[in-house]
């Protein structure tokens, strides 16, 4: 899987497996505006670049992403991070968001039910909705094709 070429949004990336280490932060804090309570971003397991350079996440490694509210984070070489958050119980009930911040690119941080900048405190909900600049504007989300088993993003 290392040195493989990703298409990934705007960005290429490459996976580096060894990075995928656990960055959640505790939380336990419910998200009232989406009426569940996120779990702390779990590094990816499961993850397969696919020839076309899309990344498939599978979601029986990823057991967090069987319940609303549970969420992984994809850690790329380049770094660039995405979570995917489990929004509701449909088939395709997620969103993918790319972790830099939207007001000068700044890598986010889960505290708890929200996403935080370091650098000027922006916050945004745990799927990407802005909740306080100077960001102007929500996470980006990026496509994702989703089935029962696994998620193709990019
Ligand atoms: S870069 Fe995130 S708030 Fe400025």
């Amino acid at each position: 899987m290392r040195n493989n070429e990703l298409n990934l949004s705007t960005a290429e990336a490459v996976i580096r497996e060894s990075s995928l280490t656990r960055r959640g932060i505790l939380c336990g804090i419910a998200a009232i505006s989406l009426g569940f309570i996120p779990e702390p971003a779990i590094a990816a397991k499961g993850v397969t670049i696919l020839p076309s350079g899309k990344v498939e996440v599978l979601i029986a490694s990823n057991p967090t992403l069987k319940k609303v509210g549970g969420l992984i984070q994809v850690d790329f070489t380049n770094g660039l991070s995405v979570a995917v958050v489990r929004i509701s119980t449909a088939a395709k009930g997620f969103k993918v968001l790319n972790l830099a911040c939207t007001h000068q690119g700044v890598p986010i941080k889960q505290t708890g039910n929200t996403w935080t900048c370091p650098a000027h405190n922006s916050q945004f909900s745990i799927d990407g909705k802005l909740k306080r600049g100077p960001a102007t504007s929500a996470l980006l989300e990026i496509p994702f094709k989703a089935t029962t088993k696994s998620l193709v993003i990019g």
